[in-house]
């Protein structure tokens, strides 16, 4: 790739992403309890096809398998979630050492291929003990979580040291919540609003369980963010790219970062009040060792008549999901993120995009569209390093095609295929790419830590 006006830091964290429910099967293995998607996804007409996450890719089985894929990648660090329901399978109470042995093994294994592991605690997989007893939308949840994040930072701590508490909390309150797409399933504005506070606040009070569990943890948070364009110079259209962006960015970014809501969203004030209690906010605002955001797409919004309407330009390049390629909106980003909210570290946690792959004649996956959006984007990171944005690592959505919620496996966004009939694993072309990119950057081999100690 052209990387002429500038280059990466040495010390930049090339990585790939994953999530339990997405990849590990494994449903009623040692005891792990039931979550919210294994009943969404049983639940005829919410997922694509009747799919779950019963099977997976079996990444539950076959980690080290995929651990040497990593290697042959020579990955710096992997992204993956721990399911909660393997750890506390009734929600709170009894911890299930079974569950918490399989992240153990796979943290050891990771190690020993020198692949750094980013744990994220919540990927959605919420148990359903908990949401029988009222789930997010209920302050009790926040304190089970902590709980949670207790019993895993104290097992695995003295060896992960990236720590994620939540990823995406918008999608999991308001896809979840509010548009009932994703499990739970609810249709309520007010369980949404409610959902996303104790998720932040969650997410608050487990960065200090985990830093008194593990002292020296790196604690973060992963955001969903878009870049979002006014259509038109028109005030209108500049209003209402700014109320979406209110909604999806400002919303999570200022009480993370500023301890406050953002004044402009009226009714959404409104309805948070009702949850809100004193101390929350500045447990929220908790200071952040860096920042997690996923990006896939930029939002470009017009004002209508009903509110922001967003606008689809139909030449634009789409990838499988109806998802706009525009790498300039993750540079717009990074650099608006760095500059108004100056996160000490910016993770790019997610990054990648789905095609409709298929296994040719030679037994292979040839998807140059994957290559090219990871190329761009990755040129767009590294002009935001170029700007000043804190950078600190990229990691591609996702190392293996996977469960896409209620999408079921018709989306493919791995760099590896995956065969699901018989689960073998097949290396797309853009998993070669990537391996030769990351060792083009890393030039000399890096020093080994024995010898600058
Ligand atoms: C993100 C999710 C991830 C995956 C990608 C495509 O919103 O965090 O699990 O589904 O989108």
């Amino acid at each position: 790739m052209r990387t002429d006006n500038g280059s990466f830091p040495p010390d930049f964290l090339w990585g790939a992403a994953t999530a339990s429910y997405q990849i590990e099967g494994a449903a009623h293995e040692d005891g792990r309890g039931e979550s919210v998607w294994d009943r969404f996804a049983a639940t005829p007409g919410k997922v694509r096809n009747g799919d779950s996450g019963e099977i997976a890719c079996d990444f539950y089985h076959r980690y080290r398998d995929d651990v040497a894929l990593m290697r042959e990648l020579r990955l710096d660090a992997f992204r993956f979630s721990i399911a909660w329901p393997r750890i506390l399978p009734e929600g709170r109470g009894r911890v299930s050492q079974a569950g918490l042995d399989f992240y153990d093994r796979l943290v050891d294994e990771l190690l020993a291929h020198a692949i750094e592991p980013f744990a994220t605690l919540f990927h959605w997989d919420t148990p359903q003990a908990l949401e029988d007893a009222g789930g997010w939308p209920a302050r009790a949840t926040a304190e089970a979580f902590v709980e949670y994040a207790e019993a895993v930072a104290s097992r695995l701590g003295d060896r992960v040291r990236h720590w994620i508490t939540h990823n995406e909390p918008w999608v999991c309150a308001w896809i979840g919540h509010a548009w009932g797409h994703h499990a739970p399933g609810r249709t309520s504005e007010a369980d949404a609003v409610a959902a996303a506070h104790h998720l932040l606040l969650s997410h608050g009070w487990a960065a200090e369980a985990i830093r008194r569990a593990a002292p020296g943890a790196r604690v973060g948070i992963t955001l969903n963010l878009a870049h979002s364009y006014p259509a038109t110079k028109s005030p209108e259209d500049e209003a209402a790219a700014w109320r979406v962006d209110g909604e999806g960015n400002r919303w999570f970014l200022d009480p993370i970062f500023r301890g406050a809501y953002p004044a402009d969203l009226l009714e959404r004030n409104e309805i948070v009040a009702g949850f809100v209690r004193d101390g929350d906010l500045a447990a929220i605002a908790a200071p952040l060792d860096f920042l997690g955001v996923n990006n896939y797409f930029r939002f470009v919004v017009s004002a209508g008549a009903d509110g922001p309407q967003m606008v689809r330009d139909p030449e634009a390049e789409q990838t499988d999901m109806g998802w706009e390629v525009y790498p300039d909106g993750l540079h717009r980003l990074l650099v608006r993120v760095a500059e108004e909210y100056a996160p000490p570290v910016i993770y790019v946690t997610e990054n990648g995009a789905a095609f409709g792959d298929v296994r040719t004649h030679d037994g292979r996956v040839h998807d140059p569209e994957r290559t090219a959006y990871l190329e761009s984007h990755i040129g767009a990171v590294l002009r935001a390093v170029a700007d000043g944005a804190p950078i600190g690592g990229y990691f591609v959505w996702s190392l293996l095609d996977n469960f896409e919620w209620a999408h079921g496996y018709a989306k493919r966004f791995g760099i590896v295929y995956v065969d699901y009939p018989t689960l073998e694993r097949v290396p797309k072309d853009s998993f070669y790419w990537y391996r030769d990119f990351i060792a083009s950057r890393r030039g000399a081999p890096r020093p080994s830590p024995i010898a600058t100690a």
